[in-house]
This record gives structure tokens, C-alpha cells and sequence, in this order.
């Protein structure tokens, strides 16, 4: 095998030794990166991937967010428009060379370029190979999954206002929300409900109803008292559980 994960794992311990654990947000991308290893695995095993193909996704999952560690450095936000962490990790892994701590095979440089330089585009419009493809569809899924988990473990999750119609619309429309339509925090929790119309496979949305992440998300939001907006949350809510074919529990 030309990919060690544990050797992956030991290097990844030692790169993130150079950041502050005590700072939340360095922590949380910390955690939130042996998680996206761990549903990585789940999804891979549901797809029957190759032994090669799962270690790949695997290593793709330790590299994914590199890129959060010094963006959060240097700017304490995850504004990417301040510092893209995916072109910064995948610079400072194949320009800059730090793969070559990590023991891979030449071959799978590439991939895994492609794969971190993609991760968090809103769409993918690039021409990939097969394998390419299949490598970038996966981060994105499992990075999305963790979402879930992250906000409800780290964040007040409110929706006590009314959505920017645009917002709504692209909901229903099951499409992505762009950053720069969001006007409010209610757009914001629409936008990352949004992210599940994204999944690429069924085997991804089974292990994000397993993982019950979802599901936990949405009872952590505070709904306001006001009956229109409630309104709105109810029926948005309705309409990923239909996706999912989620039972309201
Ligand atoms: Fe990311």
C-alpha cells in the first residue's frame, strides 16, 4: 500500500502542533477533521470502494481544511474570500511540497490537489478524470455531513426572523445559496440546510440520517414565537426530511 494512514495521521498531529488548540475555532477544524476521516470511511465502505480508492479518500480527509489552520491564523474568520484555505492547503501541499512528509506515492498528487482545491467551490466546472471525480464528490460530501455537527456542538443556531425570499427560492429549487445572497441568520441556517440538496450520493445522505447529525441540527434551532416565521422554518424543515426520507421524530 502506498498510502499510510497512520503515518498520514502522525504528520497531521505534528503540522497542527504549530496552532493555538486553545483557540476555539482552530480546535473545532481540529475535531472537525478526524470526523470528516471517520464518515469518509462510512461512505466509502456503503460505495464498496477499493482499498485504495477508501485510503485515498482517506488521506484526502486529513488534507482537506489544512488550509483552515493559517487562514484562522491570519485572519481569525473563515472568510475565504480573505485567504481560500482550499487553494491555500493545496499550494502548501503540492507547490510547497509539504505531501512529501506524508510518504504518498507520486501518482496520487494529482487527486488529491484536485480534490482539496475543490472541496469548498460552490460548483465544480473543472474537466476531471474519473477518478478525479470520484475523490472530489467524495470530500465534498463528507466535509457537508460534519456541518451538522459542528453547529450544533459550536454554535446558537437561530431562526427568530423572516428569510430573504431569494434565499427561499433557491431552496425549493433544491439549489446551492450563494454566499452573497445571505442577508440575515435564518438565510444563513437555509443556506446550510441547502447544503444537503449538494450530497452527490444516496450512500452519503444514508450516513448523514445515521449519524442523525441532521436531524439533531434541527431540533437545536430556536424557532421564533412569531407564527408566520415559524411557518417558514416548518415547511423548510419538511422539505429536507421528504429529501431524506426522514420520519419527523
Ligand atoms: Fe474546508
Amino acid at each position: 500500500m502506498t498510502i499510510d494512514i497512520n503515518i498520514i495521521d502522525k504528520e497531521f498531529k505534528e503540522y497542527v502542533k504549530n496552532f493555538d488548540m486553545d483557540n476555539k475555532d482552530i480546535f473545532l477544524k481540529y475535531e472537525h477533521t478526524f470526523e470528516v476521516v471517520n464518515i469518509m470511511e462510512k461512505i466509502c465502505k456503503k460505495l464498496n470502494l477499493s482499498e485504495e480508492q477508501t485510503s485515498l479518500a482517506k488521506a484526502i480527509a486529513y488534507f482537506h481544511d489544512l488550509g483552515r489552520f493559517e487562514q484562522l491564523r491570519r485572519t481569525s474568520t473563515y472568510r475565504d474570500d480573505l485567504l481560500d484555505h482550499a487553494e491555500y492547503g493545496a499550494d502548501l501541499l503540492i507547490k510547497e511540497e509539504y505531501i512529501k512528509k506524508f510518504s504518498i506515492d507520486e501518482k496520487y498528487y494529482q487527486i488529491i490537489e484536485k480534490a482539496v482545491r475543490h472541496h469548498n467551490k460552490l460548483e465544480v466546472n473543472e474537466e476531471l478524470s474519473s477518478e478525479e471525480e470520484l475523490q472530489v464528490k467524495l470530500i465534498r460530501d463528507a466535509d457537508k455531513i460534519d456541518i451538522y455537527r459542528v453547529m450544533v456542538k459550536f454554535f446558537e443556531n437561530n431562526f427568530l426572523v423572516m428569510p430573504s425570499q431569494k434565499v427561499l427560492n433557491e431552496f425549493y429549487n433544491h439549489k446551492s445559496i450563494n454566499k452573497k445572497d445571505i442577508k440575515n441568520k435564518s438565510d444563513s441556517l437555509i443556506c446550510q440546510m441547502a447544503f444537503t440538496f449538494d450530497l452527490n450520493y444516496e450512500e452519503s445522505k444514508e450516513v448523514l440520517k445515521e449519524t442523525r447529525y441532521y436531524q439533531d441540527y434541527i431540533n437545536s434551532i430556536n424557532v421564533s414565537d412569531e407564527e408566520e416565521v415559524k411557518e417558514v422554518f416548518e415547511k423548510v424543515k419538511l422539505e429536507i426530511y421528504k429529501y431524506l426520507n426522514i420520519e419527523e421524530s
